[in-house]
């Protein structure tokens, strides 16, 4: 029986047990600050340093030591190597965990932590370190219209058409460590639900937001329930 193609959807719960914030949680990123101070276009525009000092701190989070893919990223990166079919693995993190895990057809839909975007040129950079207002462009040499490479509220996911495109191909839909707030990608099991032939499954701490909407749930931390899934997917006992 050919094997169908996965698309996977990930969120910011993947990364909690390798020490990074999610965002809603009871200690989550937005108890801490507002999203109207540091993820929106217009906080840019009104007080860039403030946003920059809000990314260079994640990303000096992000470049500690202690944190690593931890075993439901790693697990997600041997599904794509050893499953039959094709596995898009789409993220709504801007970490690279998944990278280091060893996943490579990866989709960063709200973009990456780790590289800056020239509002001039348009230029990715990757890895400037700490970024700042009088930092210039390594291409156009530009000061200062250096921003996060980073989705904020109000812009347009990165490359949609290549995720609509794998949702309306795959046979099995994995959503994994997101509370389902957060659209588009809180539609995306709406895509593939009603699609005669397909499966949806959840896999998350608690029952997210569109919970109900999934065939399949499994609720418990990534690490355990993750390569648990994973390890019967490849066993052929689902
Ligand atoms: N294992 C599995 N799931 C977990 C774990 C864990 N150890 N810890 C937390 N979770 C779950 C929570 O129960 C919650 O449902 O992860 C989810 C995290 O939800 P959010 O904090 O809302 O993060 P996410 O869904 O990724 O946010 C979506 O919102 O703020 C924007 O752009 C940002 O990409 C982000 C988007």
């Amino acid at each position: 029986m050919a094997r169908p193609s996965i698309v996977v959807l990930t969120g910011a719960g993947i990364s909690k047990e390798s020490g990074l914030d999610t965002f809603r949680d009871k200690d989550g990123l937005w108890s801490k600050v507002r999203i109207e101070d540091v993820a929106t276009p217009e906080a840019f525009e009104r007080d860039p340093v403030r946003v920059h000092d809000f990314y260079n701190a994640r990303r000096r989070g992000l470049r500690n030591s202690n944190v690593q893919p931890n075993a439901a990223h790693r697990a997600l990166a041997e599904l794509e190597q050893r499953w039959p079919g094709e596995v898009l693995l789409v993220t709504q993190n801007i970490d690279d965990l998944h990278e280091r895990a060893g996943s490579r057809n990866l989709v960063h839909m709200h973009g990456e932590l780790l590289k800056t975007r020239c509002v001039h040129c348009g230029a990715l950079d990757a890895d400037l370190g700490e970024i700042s207002v009088e930092l210039a462009c390594t291409s156009c040499r530009e000061a200062g219209r250096l921003r996060p490479h980073v989705v904020w509220f109000g812009e347009m996911p990165l490359e949609m058409d290549r995720i609509y495109e794998a949702l309306a191909g795959c046979g099995l839909f994995i959503s994994i460590g997101t509370s389902g707030n957060v659209y588009p990608a809180a539609g995306f099991v709406q895509e593939v639900r009603y699609r005669p032939g397909t499966r949806t499954v959840e896999l998350n701490l608690e029952p997210s937001e569109g919970a109900t909407v999934f065939e399949e749930r499994h609720y418990g931390p990534a690490t355990e329930i993750v390569p648990t899934y994973v390890s019967q997917l490849l066993a052929g006992a689902r």
